[in-house]
């Protein structure tokens, strides 16, 4: 079990839906936060809600870029001495079909939703591992064991994400680093357009508060869960997919038909 009172914590995401969420409960258990987001406004006005206002950092960067990156670990360094915990929430997504999808908007996903986690999980493991001391938690989505029709490149993207934290886990095994994954099934956030929102009534598609989804992760850092998958039955579809992937082709058919009209 981590305690998480005094944890320096980086959270990516943190002005998003879940990120802000996980911002603020985060904070009332006593957390040391660098948070992590774009727009300087956006994380003011996130640092109004939180409980403990002494013990935040505003880190302004793009993590897609080496300068944003350097400065999340170095404006961690200078606030906090260090870093415990990095929470890799920041994400983005589109509901489309494949041959509508831009190159850039394909490459921006895999940056966004793979190479910036991977590439800030380089960063900060060199202190992590001369601490003896640190956890790194991916954000994952239930995209990420299931393939989605109409959401290919996001879909990929969380399993690639799937795949790095069970290899880097593996790999830091003998070490006193753990590695997460969690995966939510479908959240009410901003990441979610319009169109999905509409699909998802029609489709009957199960949609989490980001409150529940926040306190779900924390639960799982506290008890350094390895993989978690939130939200039943779509936990279980997970598993099923694994060793079955024909059912859930056919189970998802007429899903996927009348998802089609709303992309
Ligand atoms: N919502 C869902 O249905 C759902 C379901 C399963 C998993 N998830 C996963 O949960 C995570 C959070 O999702 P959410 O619903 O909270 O999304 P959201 O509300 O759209 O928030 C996304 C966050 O990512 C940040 N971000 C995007 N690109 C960035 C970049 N280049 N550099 C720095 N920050 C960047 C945004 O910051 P800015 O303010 O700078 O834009 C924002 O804080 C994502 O990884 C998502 O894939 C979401």
């Amino acid at each position: 079990m981590t305690q998480l009172t005094d944890q320096r914590i980086i959270l990516t995401g943190a002005t998003g839906g879940i990120g802000s969420e996980l911002a603020k409960q985060l904070s009332s258990h006593g957390c040391k936060l660098g948070l992590v987001g774009r727009s300087q406004e956006k994380l003011e006005q996130l640092a109004e809600q939180l409980d403990y206002k002494s013990d935040i950092a505003l880190i302004v960067a793009d993590i897609v870029t080496q300068e944003g990156r350097q400065s999340i670990v170095e404006q961690m360094k200078k606030e906090f001495m260090g870093y415990d915990i990095l929470i890799n929430t920041a994400g983005i997504m589109d509901f489309t079909s494949l041959l509508e999808q831009s190159d850039e908007r394909i490459e921006a996903v895999f940056q966004t939703n793979v190479i910036a986690p991977i590439q800030l999980c380089k960063k900060v493991l060199p202190y992590m591992k001369s601490k003896n001391k640190g956890h790194i938690v991916n954000v994952g989505s239930t995209f990420g064991s299931i393939g989605f029709a109409w959401f290919t490149s996001y879909s990929t993207s969380k399993f690639a994400l799937r795949g790095f934290s069970q290899a880097l886990r593996r790999e830091l095994a003998e070490t006193a680093v753990k590695v997460s994954y969690i995966a939510p099934r479908a959240v009410k956030t901003s990441l979610n357009s319009s169109a999905v929102y509409n699909m998802a009534k029609e489709v009957k598609m199960n949609m989490d508060s980001p409150d529940w989804v926040a306190k779900k992760i924390i639960q799982s850092i506290i008890n350094n869960d390895k993989e978690k998958y939130l939200g039943f039955p779509e936990s279980l579809f997970v598993r099923i997919n694994a060793i079955f992937p024909g059912i859930i082709d056919r189970a998802t058919r007429s899903q996927n038909k009348i998802a089609e009209k709303y992309i």
